[in-house]
């Protein structure tokens, strides 16, 4: 089928920085999308062909809106599920399934998904409620099972202290990994089962807001261990079967084991640097995944690195910039502004990536960079 010519829709649930990245190729490719977002200012609403404001777990928005595709794919992981699951009985399209999204909306369905896989992770206990926790052996990790999103929703539990304040909602603790490094890659997977694979990356943490702040490909680690990661994230995803794509975050632990994390099944924040990384992008792979169209090559001949652009602490409202003229005065370097309204402490406001052919030179150059911008408020 050509999807470029033809009637056919891409309905894209969710419409922030992933949903405006996958417009950039349907763009390209012409296809024609409709996007449903919450919010009025979405990212995405002047860029696709048709936008719908409502709510993402609502059951008649999504499946209303799901009614008007052809296929449906989602960049966002908090959606009404059982519309997902209808919309596919009724022959609509939806990818990565509902099955799997299913699972990886609760981190203890994914976390026992794992386990009966013998996908390795690190061990946990599901807690329904905190007034059932006793005996832990500190430290260890609390994790919201629902609605978490970079972060928010973990917690590390060094003591008992730290067992105050704590949401009442379900849980699940899981047991301290002291990771070397923390590693991720993203598979493409099509319909006809073919699969490509992105390069092994490396996340660098921001020690304040324990979030991703660099994204380093290739990541630094052997070549064996390379082989080891790159195994591990192809049994997950020909575990769940998924087509689409699929992020795989692991650790790499102590004595050079890898542990899986957590998977996402859509384009994912350590992949962003494949947009000039790799000759096909991570979201390109996601659009031919879906549509069961050949995969390209997703691999990388030179250094990239991705830092996070963040909002700075302190300003909260109608966002402004500084800094963006002087970083575009550095060599191989490209600036993304996601376009959101508002700014507020931490929250993603845009990405720089940049490419060298030395890996020390680079991160140095993007945290240069970094320090230059700064989003504020007025
Ligand atoms: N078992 C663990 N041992 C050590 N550190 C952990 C563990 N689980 C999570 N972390 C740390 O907390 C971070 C966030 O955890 P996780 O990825 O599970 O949550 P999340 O909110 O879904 O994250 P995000 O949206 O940022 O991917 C991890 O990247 C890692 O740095
Ligand atoms: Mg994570």
């Amino acid at each position: 089928m050509n999807y470029s010519t033809s009637n056919f829709t891409l309905g894209i649930l969710g419409g922030g920085q992933l949903g405006k990245m996958l417009l950039q190729v349907t763009s390209r490719l012409s296809i024609k999308t409709n996007i449903l977002d919450p919010s009025a200012d979405s990212p995405c609403k002047n860029l696709c062909s048709k936008f719908t404001k409502g709510n993402l777990m609502d059951f008649d928005s999504v499946y209303n809106f799901g009614k008007t595709c052809d296929l449906v794919t989602y960049e966002i992981e908090h959606i009404n599920v059982e519309a997902l699951e209808k919309l596919e009985k009724e022959g609509i399209k939806v990818f990565p399934n509902s099955s799997t999204l299913r699972i990886i909306q609760d981190k203890s369905l994914q976390k026992k998904f794992f386990i009966d896989n013998n996908i390795p992770s690190a061990k946990f206990k599901f807690y329904k409620s905190s007034k059932d926790l006793n005996d832990l052996d500190f430290p260890c990790v609390w994790k919201k099972t629902k609605f978490g999103y970079d972060g928010y929703g973990v917690k590390i539990l060094k003591s008992k202290k730290d067992l105050k304040n704590l949401p009442e909602s379900p849980f699940i603790i899981e047991e301290l990994v002291p990771f070397k490094k923390e590693l991720a890659t993203t598979i493409a997977r099509n319909q006809n089962g073919e699969i490509e694979i992105f390069p092994i990356v490396e996340m660098m943490f921001n020690e304040t807001s324990n979030q991703v702040e660099f994204v380093v490909c290739p990541a630094q680690i052997s070549e064996e261990l390379r082989i080891k990661a790159e195994k591990v994230a192809l049994k997950v995803s020909k575990t769940f079967k998924q087509v689409g794509l699929l992020a795989v975050e692991m650790f790499l632990t102590q004595n050079d084991e890898i542990l899986v994390n957590e998977v996402a099944p859509r384009p994912h924040n350590s992949a962003h640097y494949s947009i000039e990384g790799c000759i096909n992008s991570q979201f390109d792979q996601h659009i031919s995944s879906i549509l069961n169209l050949p995969l390209g090559c997703s691999k990388s001949s030179v250094y990239t690195i991705m830092a996070n652009l963040v909002g700075d602490e302190g300003y909260n409202g109608d966002v402004i910039y500084e800094g963006i003229e002087e970083a575009m005065k550095f060599d191989n370097v490209k600036i993304h502004i996601y376009g959101k309204k508002e700014t507020k402490p931490n929250r993603k406001m845009g990405h720089i990536t940049v490419i060298d052919t030395e890996l020390e030179s680079g991160l140095k150059r993007a945290k240069n960079i970094k320090e230059l911008i700064k989003i504020k408020t007025n």
